[in-house]
């Protein structure tokens, strides 16, 4: 993706970490935010949204990529994710499993403890996955 580079991944962590400062974390007082980029280079952010009830909360980069789905998107080549409590903040697993609906080749971008970006897939991080294609998979 030609768009794709260091600028790109510096731009989507400075996006996440203005929406971590929005996060709605009252209990566990974690911030964390997501920035991903579309296809079409358009950029969407979001905050975690937790709730009284307290299994119901919303991570981050689901909701960046309801967001991004709102707007008419569905491809979309890199992520980042940003806390404000920690360095090298990893995507849950259940967020893994909802990047790898729309691409193994994603990328998954976090700040290290010297501010610098890290850059992995979504396919590195949520190997051998069971994903849109493997309901089609008949010989195995
Ligand atoms: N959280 C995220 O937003 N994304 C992740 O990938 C990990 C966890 C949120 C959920 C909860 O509001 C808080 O961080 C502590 O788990």
């Amino acid at each position: 993706m030609e768009h794709i580079n260091q600028v790109i991944f510096t731009q989507l962590l400075q996006t996440a970490k203005k929406a971590a400062k929005k996060a709605y974390a009252p209990y566990s007082k974690f911030n964390v935010g997501a920035a991903l980029i579309t296809d079409s280079g358009e950029i969407f952010s979001g905050c975690n949204v937790e709730n009284a009830s307290y299994g119901l909360t919303l991570c981050a980069e689901r909701n960046a990529i309801s967001t991004m789905i709102a707007a008419g998107h569905l491809k979309f080549s890199a992520i980042a994710i940003c806390s404000l409590n920690t360095t090298n903040c990893y995507p849950c697993g259940a967020c893994r499993q909802w990047i790898n609906e729309f691409g193994s080749d994603i990328k998954i971008i976090v700040e290290d403890e010297n501010s610098e970006a890290v850059v992995t897939s979504i396919k590195e991080l949520l190997p051998n996955s069971f994903g849109p294609e493997s309901l089609n998979n008949k010989t195995n």
